[in-house]
C-alpha cells in the first residue's frame, strides 16, 4: 500500500473515537482522516463533520463525495441498525459487521440461543416474550437472579435483581415500556459470580486475532458501588487473563461464535467484544458487543505499537490470515472524568481549563468524550467527559502518571474514581 493514499472516515463522538482517530492519524498509509461528528479533542487529529450517522443514506453519500477509502463505524447503534450492509453494498470497505450479524450484541436472546446450540458456557436462561410466561420462570428460578431487556439500551437493560420482588418488578418495567422496543423480549439468567474482563478479538469471519485484554469499571462509585455506568476507567493488560484463560476463551467462546455466524451465513467481520465473567468453573460469556469497548479501546490504542490501519482494512476486506500485531509491553491505564450527576442528569456547558499543561509527558493522552470547542474553550457537553490515559512500566505506574495528569485539570464540575485498577493493584 502507498503512502498518504488512503481517506479514513470514522464514525462516532465518544472516547473511543477519539483513541481512534488519534492512532489511526499516525499512519503512514493516512491521506485524510474525517470523523462525524466527532469532538472537542477529536478536531485536533481529524476533520470533523456533522454528519447524521444513523442515517445510511447520509454516511454513503459523504463517503461518495469524499471517495473515502474505508468507513470506521465505532458505536453500535448504526451497526445495528444497517449501516455497514449499505455502505458493502456499494463496494465502501467498512470496519463493522453487518446487521444480521451485529445481532450478538443486538439481541440478548439471539446471543444466548447461539451458546445453547453450540454448548458456549454462559449463565443458564430463558428467554421471553410475554410476562405471564417470564412470571412462570420466576416460579421456579429465585433470586439472585438476572433480568435483561433483549435490545439496545444503552447499558442500561440489566436488572441485577437481588430479591424475588425485584426480579418480577424488572420483568414488568420492560414489558411496560421502560426501555421502549428494546424490551419487547427479555432474557432471564442465572447470577453468576466472579471478575470480570474485557474480551476482543479482530475477525474476519473465519481467522480470530485475539487482542490486548482489559478490565473496566462499570460502577460509579469506588470500591465497584452505585449505579452502573458506560464505564468509569480501564487497564490493559488483565493479568487475570491467563494465557490458558485466553486459550480456553478462544476455543470454547470465540470459535464456536464465528462458526455459528458462519453457519447461518451471516460471518461476522469487525472487533468482537466479549464481556467474560471469570467464574470458578471458567470464563463464560456475559455479553457480547460488536464495537471496541469505551473506555478499554483507549487503553489498547495506547498499547498498541503497529499502525492499526492495514488491521481495520484486512478486517474490512475479509482477510486477516496474515495479520500480526504488535504491542508495546507497559501497561496502561484510562480513567473517566465524568460530569457531577452522571449516571443521572447532569449540567452541560461548564468549562474545562488547563488541559494542555495536564499533559506532562509523551506516555499521557488525554482523550475527549463528550467535549466541545467554542471560542478557543474546551467545554463540558456530555456525561463521560475526559479519558485521560497513560502507560507506564507497570500498572502502578500508569495509574499515577494518570492521577497526576487528572490533578492539574481544572474543572470543579466534574469527577473520577480514584480507585480504578484496585483488584489488580491489590494483587500486585
Ligand atoms: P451486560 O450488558 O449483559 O454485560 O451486563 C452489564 C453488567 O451486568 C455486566 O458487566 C455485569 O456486571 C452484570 N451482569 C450481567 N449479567 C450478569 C450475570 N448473569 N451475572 C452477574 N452479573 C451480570
Ligand atoms: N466499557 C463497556 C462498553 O463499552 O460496553
Amino acid at each position: 500500500m502507498k503512502e498518504k493514499s488512503l481517506k479514513i472516515l470514522v464514525l462516532g463522538s465518544g472516547g473511543r473515537e477519539h483513541a481512534l482517530c488519534w492512532k489511526i492519524a499516525q499512519s503512514p498509509l493516512l491521506d485524510k482522516l474525517y470523523c462525524a461528528p466527532g469532538n472537542g479533542g477529536i478536531e485536533s487529529v481529524a476533520d470533523c463533520v456533522t454528519l447524521d450517522i444513523e442515517s445510511p443514506d447520509a454516511v454513503l453519500h459523504f463517503a461518495k463525495e469524499k471517495a473515502i477509502d474505508l468507513v470506521v463505524i465505532g458505536p453500535e447503534g448504526p451497526l445495528v441498525s444497517g449501516l455497514a450492509d449499505t455502505l458493502i453494498a456499494e463496494n465502501i470497505a467498512t470496519f463493522g459487521p453487518v446487521a444480521a450479524a451485529a445481532q450478538l450484541e443486538g439481541s440478548k436472546g439471539f446471543t444466548k440461543d447461539i451458546c445453547a446450540a453450540y454448548d458456549i458456557p454462559t449463565a443458564a436462561y430463558g428467554r421471553f416474550k410475554s410476562a405471564a410466561d417470564a412470571h412462570a420462570y420466576l416460579d421456579t428460578h429465585s433470586a439472585p437472579i438476572v433480568v435483561k431487556a433483549d435490545g439496545l439500551a444503552a447499558g442500561k437493560g440489566v436488572i441485577i435483581a437481588e430479591t424475588d420482588a425485584q426480579a418480577r418488578a424488572a420483568v414488568d418495567d420492560i414489558f411496560d415500556g421502560a426501555f421502549g422496543e428494546a424490551g419487547a423480549e427479555l432474557v432471564i439468567e442465572e447470577f453468576m459470580t466472579g471478575e470480570e474482563a474485557s474480551f476482543f478479538v479482530l475477525t474476519d469471519g473465519t481467522h480470530a486475532l485475539p487482542l490486548a485484554t482489559a478490565q473496566d469499571h462499570k460502577r460509579v462509585g469506588e470500591g465497584d458501588t452505585g449505579l452502573n455506568t458506560g464505564g468509569m476507567g480501564a487497564y490493559s493488560p488483565a493479568k487475570i487473563v491467563t494465557p490458558t484463560l485466553l486459550e480456553e476463551t478462544m476455543t470454547r467462546i470465540i470459535q464456536p461464535t464465528l462458526t455459528a455466524m458462519a453457519d447461518k451465513g451471516t460471518p461476522y467481520r469487525g472487533v468482537l467484544y466479549a464481556g467474560l465473567m471469570l467464574t470458578e468453573d471458567g470464563p463464560k460469556l456475559l455479553e457480547y458487543n460488536a464495537r471496541f469497548g469505551d473506555p478499554e479501546c483507549q487503553v489498547l490504542m495506547l498499547r498498541l505499537k503497529s499502525d492499526l490501519v492495514p488491521a481495520l482494512l484486512a478486517t474490512a476486506q475479509g482477510d486477516i490470515s496474515s495479520l500480526d500485531l504488535e504491542w508495546y509491553d507497559e501497561d496502561a491505564m484510562t480513567v473517566v472524568m465524568a460530569a457531577q450527576g452522571y449516571p443521572g442528569s447532569y449540567p452541560k456547558g461548564s468549562q474545562i481549563n488547563n488541559l494542555h499543561a495536564a499533559v506532562a509527558d509523551t506516555d499521557t493522552q488525554i482523550f475527549h468524550a463528550g467535549t466541545k470547542t467554542e471560542n478557543g474553550k474546551t467545554l463540558a457537553v456530555g456525561g463521560r467527559v475526559l479519558n485521560v490515559t497513560s502507560k507506564g512500566q507497570d500498572l502502578r505506574a500508569a495509574r499515577d502518571k494518570a492521577y497526576t495528569a487528572l490533578e492539574k485539570i481544572d474543572w470543579q464540575e466534574g469527577f473520577y474514581r480514584r480507585d480504578i485498577g484496585w483488584r489488580a493493584l491489590g494483587k500486585s
